[in-house]
């Protein structure tokens, strides 16, 4: 894929246990599930025009490898809520670290707010910017800053 047809291509990944919202502590992370939420990029989406992808895994490997097919078929902008393995994952980091692609970290709760092993993240410094405790409209805050980066770069 040329890079001009990369130019409007957001990625948006979600890490483990984020196919549960809905069901999931709802106190935590609010009532939409995470098909309500995407179809709402996509709308948001569709209306600018950028193409979005949605992509979610359990799976860190299955992370690390939709990362590195990034090498083949670039995008322009990932927006990246990686749940639990925001806290652990080294090689997460790496690859995103390995695509160069500028990213937002986006969490529906506040992490900060929450146990000490949540104010750690391996992806913040990063990151363009992250959005935190806003609940589901923080994706669609990222959206809006991926479609003005991408729009001034
Ligand atoms: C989360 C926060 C993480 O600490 C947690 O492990 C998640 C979701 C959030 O969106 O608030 O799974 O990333």
């Amino acid at each position: 894929m040329t890079s001009e047809n990369s130019a409007k291509r957001i990625l948006v990944l979600n890490g483990p246990n984020l196919n549960l919202l809905g069901q999931r502590e709802p106190e935590h992370y609010g009532a939409d599930t995470l098909e309500t939420i995407n179809q709402r990029l996509q709308a948001k989406a569709a209306a600018v025009p950028v193409s979005l992808e949605c992509f979610q895994s359990n799976s860190e490997a299955e992370l690390v490898t939709k990362l590195q097919s990034l090498f083949q078929q670039p995008v322009a902008f990932i927006i990246i809520n990686p749940a639990a393995f925001t806290h652990t994952s080294v090689a997460l980091r790496d690859a995103l670290a390995a695509v160069k692609t500028p990213f937002v970290e986006v969490h529906l709760s506040n992490v900060h707010a929450r146990e000490a092993f949540r104010h750690h993240s391996y992806f913040s410094d990063l990151a363009i910017g992250v959005i935190c405790g806003l609940g589901a409209a923080g994706y669609e805050y990222a959206l809006d800053f991926a479609v003005h980066h991408i729009n001034s770069n």
